[in-house]
């Protein structure tokens, strides 16, 4: 409750209602509003603490980034480093995954990362799993034409549904390591960040995998 508050009085946290992104959320479209620039936007989905987010931005200071979750006080983590260490190009954005395309406008984004996804492998829960047709439709159309898509999983289920879905589909796979600490080639942003989730599942020692692509 203390950091449901507190994300109430944070600039960059934004939390609209279910019904106020139904009805038309005011930023779509206008994020360049938000950030009082015209600079490109990644996003980042289930950011949880945020972790890429903040590291893509301190890295990055040209491009705004959006961490997107459904639970506020996870992000709080991120919304509040960010605010102590003044990197003004971040904003977590408290929604569901299923109204992205409503919260962003076609073109509006540059990429998209998935960064831990849970796999929901069981098959009555294929709808909620966030590489599924449904939700690469959703990203496509908030995506610039040739955007690029991120996904770090410890799931090898998830990692080997994806790629099976891509090329079935006939999108574009970029990039693919089903190991990216023993497998070299991993774009370095890839290896130098850990996830809150991420931690855990190494010290399980399961593998890490990565995959970059493109939606035809
Ligand atoms: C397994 S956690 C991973 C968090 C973070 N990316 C990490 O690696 O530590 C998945 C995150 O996705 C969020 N999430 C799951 N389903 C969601 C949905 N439909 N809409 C918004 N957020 C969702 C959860 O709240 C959770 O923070």
């Amino acid at each position: 409750m203390k950091r449901f508050r507190e994300n109430e009085t944070f600039q960059n946290v934004i939390q609209p209602t279910r019904q106020e992104v139904l009805d038309g959320f005011s930023f779509k479209g206008k994020w360049h509003t938000f950030f009082k620039n015209n600079n490109p936007i990644i996003v980042e989905l289930g950011c949880g603490k945020g972790e890429y987010t903040l590291a893509l931005a301190k890295r990055n200071p040209s491009i705004n980034y959006v961490g997107v979750d459904i639970k506020g006080a996870r992000f709080w983590r991120g919304a509040k480093t960010a605010l102590n260490d003044e990197i003004s190009n971040v904003a977590f954005l408290r929604t569901q995954i299923e109204l992205i395309d409503l919260c962003f406008s076609s073109n509006e984004v540059s990429e998209i990362w998935i960064t831990f996804p849970d796999p929901q492998i069981k098959y009555k829960r294929t709808k909620h799993r966030m590489t599924n047709p449904e939700f690469l439709d959703k990203y496509k159309r908030i995506l610039v034409e040739d955007g690029l898509l991120h996904l770090k999983t410890d799931s090898e289920f998830m990692h080997g549904y994806t790629l099976g879905l891509l090329q079935g589909m006939g999108h574009e796979i970029v990039y693919a390591n089903h190991d990216v600490y023993h497998n070299e080639g991993a774009p370095s942003i890839v290896i130098e960040v850990q996830t809150f989730y991420e931690q855990i599942f190494l010290d399980e020692e399961k593998p890490i995998t990565y995959l970059q692509f493109k939606l035809r």
